[in-house]
């Protein structure tokens, strides 16, 4: 009689790899297997479909990861093995760069575009209105919330931790991230005494800061940290940026619509000229 193959591993799938090792701990030793340290992660909050693709195994091992964790949870029958969907490879040319490194590019985007309005901005730079004033502050609030709190946090408390701290190029990221604070501060001081050319002068400085700091780490960095992280350093540093994500809640969409208003009003200011 030929045995019937079901689909019951689809909702698995869906679950965190945590609570399926909790309740199949045998599983966790199929994952070690292919280098893939879950259970050392500590966090485990990556569900189970997203562990194959974080860790881009080939069609051929993610089947056979697959059929391994079938045969725990169902030792007793045979179970259809599902495909995971996975997003198309990039084109050749394209850099790829692993899920959780490609995390941080993405935030990049949002501060390149913060980088791209500086010069309107400080055009617009206006100390002496109240509401001129507000927009400043939503500027700095930017750079120490979104830039610095919510990504350069993730690089210093997180990625670099991966790797000897003392290399060079690490030492000169922490220095950019040091030297973007002191200009937040002295923005601030210049605020408060509504000095309108310090706050440009370092805006300026920031925006040369961030134009080369972004480039080195997409470009040089992310690339060779990439080239140097083992599948299990992948996974968890994605699992641990996920976690970050989690406690920021909604904070890159906000400034995500931040930086959007910023575009649309020197847009739209740029076109009644
Ligand atoms: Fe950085
Ligand atoms: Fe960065």
């Amino acid at each position: 009689m030929t045995q019937q193959l079901e689909l019951p591993m689809q909702e698995y799938l869906n679950k965190n790899i945590k609570e399926i090792i909790g309740e199949f701990p045998p599983v966790a030793d199929v994952l070690n297997g292919y280098d893939i340290g879950c259970v050392t992660c500590g966090l485990g909050t990556c569900l189970f479909k997203d562990i194959v693709g974080i860790h881009d195994l080939d069609p051929g091992e993610e089947a056979a990861l697959l059929a391994g964790i079938a045969r725990v949870i169902y030792p007793d029958r045979a179970v259809a093995i599902p495909k995971i969907e996975r997003k198309s490879k990039p084109k050749s040319g394209e850099v790829s760069y692993s899920p959780p490194m490609k995390k941080l590019v993405d935030e990049h985007r949002l501060i390149k575009r913060w980088v791209a309005v500086i010069p309107r901005f400080i055009e617009g730079l206006d100390v002496t209105t109240e509401a001129g004033r507000r927009l400043i502050r939503q500027g700095i609030d930017f750079i120490q919330s979104y830039a610095d709190k919510f990504h350069h946090a993730k690089e210093e408390a997180i990625l670099f931790k991966c790797f000897d701290e003392d290399l060079d190029i690490i030492r000169t990221m922490c220095a950019d991230h040091e030297n973007a604070r002191g200009r937040v501060r002295e923005m601030l001081a210049a605020l408060a005494r509504q000095d309108r050319e310090t706050i440009a002068g370092n805006l300026e400085a920031y925006r040369e800061l961030l134009t080369e700091h972004v480039k080195k780490e997409d470009e040089i960095l992310y690339r060779w940290m990439d080239r140097n992280l083992s599948m299990k350093q992948v996974g968890e540093l994605f699992a641990k940026f996920h976690e970050k994500d989690i406690e920021f809640g909604d904070t890159p969409q906000k400034y995500q619509e931040f930086i959007t208003r910023l575009e649309n009003k020197f847009n739209t200011e740029e076109k009644r000229k």
